[in-house]
């Protein structure tokens, strides 16, 4: 019997079985085709699900009739041809982060989703995690107070990637939980990096987000530290907050702590600073997991015809700022403001500029 929608996934490498999992566990999809490039991997999917057919060439994919909703799981540099084909083909569109290689690519897969009335989702899957909902939840009440700043570290000894480098890969994470928490997006960005494995690819990198009204984001991400560290702090002018995601329970702590500034003083000489030390609340968190959560979400969006969370325009957003990143390390950590125009950079040259 169909299912009320048929998937086909391209890319099944690290990745992919992933999607192709959550999908065929939802009661409204039905994993159909899957395509990659290898072959092994391939035989190992019809393994575990001997009814899908499968196939190296994507375009199998996109042409069936009977798939309603494509799923990509490839490396970036392909992300934009195979979206941009199935949406010219009439399908939905998941596509994992970061959306593009660019943020032209971003703006014509937009278009194109919207000009065919289709739904198109990147996969920020951390947005759709309980720990970052319960985040928002104690952002948007008021409880740490006005936000100063949030600084974010995402380390660990690899895994090397060939063809993007550690900001592509690994602060498109980061940068979509800043951007979901705060609500707003960041004027200007200044980024560094340095290449120490292969030359031409930054595997040590730093960028700083600046916002209106003093706001600061950095975010730290690294393939080359020994500790695995998935860790965010964001710091109100009332409370303070934790994340650590390597924790298997008690991800986030609230920390009763700040500074607190003297309601009226004539002189910085008499300006004294209190220091508060309170409680720490471990917040509880629900269960299940976050792929699941998202894949259920898109699909939901499409039966309903309403937008995902982290729609087309979302992923743009992070593209964005990767981009101007990338743009600020190729020029020794120059403020870029994200109002100035980016280069347009086709899938090719954004590989290379990575
Ligand atoms: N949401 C998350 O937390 C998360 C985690 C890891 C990776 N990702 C994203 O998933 C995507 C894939 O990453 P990965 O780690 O699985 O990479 P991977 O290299 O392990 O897998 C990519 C697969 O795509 C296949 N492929 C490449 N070109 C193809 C083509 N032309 N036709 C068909 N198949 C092709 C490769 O053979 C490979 O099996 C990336 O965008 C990555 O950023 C997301």
């Amino acid at each position: 019997m169909r299912s009320a929608y048929d998937v086909g996934v391209i890319g099944c490498g690290y990745w992919g079985p992933n999607l192709i999992r959550n999908f065929n566990q939802l009661k409204e999809t039905n994993v159909l085709k899957v395509a990659d490039l290898d072959n092994t991997r391939l035989q190992r999917m019809k393994e575990v699900y001997p009814l899908i057919s499968i196939t190296s060439d994507y375009e199998e994919v996109i042409r069936d009739p009977l798939i309603d909703i494509v799923a990509i799981a490839t490396p970036v540099g392909t992300h934009f041809k195979f979206a941009s084909e199935a949406l010219a083909a009439g399908k939905h569109v998941f596509i994992e982060k970061p959306l593009c290689a660019s943020s032209d690519e971003g703006r014509r897969l937009i278009a194109l989703a919207e000009a065919n009335g289709l739904k198109l989702m990147v996969g920020h899957t951390f947005l759709y995690t309980s720990a970052v909902r319960k985040m928002k939840e104690i952002v948007d009440s008021g409880e740490l107070g006005e936000i100063y700043y949030i600084n974010s570290q995402r380390l660990n000894l690899g895994l090397f990637q060939k063809d993007i480098n550690v900001i592509w890969d690994l602060a498109p994470h980061d940068l979509s939980i800043i951007l979901h928490l705060l609500g707003r997006e960041p004027a200007v960005i200044s980024a560094s990096g340095s290449a120490h494995i292969n030359p031409a690819i930054e595997d040590v990198a730093s960028v700083t987000l600046h916002f209106d009204d003093n706001v600061v984001a950095f975010v730290q991400c690294s393939w080359l530290d020994p500790d695995k560290v998935r860790r965010m702090t964001v710091v109100g002018s009332r409370k303070m907050m934790i994340y650590d995601d390597i924790q298997a329970t008690e991800k986030i702590r609230i920390y009763d702590k700040c500074v607190e500034k003297p309601p009226y003083y004539d002189s910085f000489a008499e300006f004294t600073y209190s220091y508060k030390y309170g409680d720490v609340r471990i917040p509880k968190l629900d269960g299940g997991e976050p792929i699941c959560t998202q894949l259920n979400h898109f699909v939901e969006c499409v039966r309903l015809n309403t937008q995902p969370i982290t729609d087309g325009h979302n992923g743009l957003k992070v593209v964005t700022i990767l981009e101007a990143a990338q743009r600020s390390i190729k020029n020794h950590g120059k403020q870029i403001n994200l109002d100035e125009p980016a280069p347009v950079l086709t899938s090719g040259e954004a590989k290379n500029a990575a």
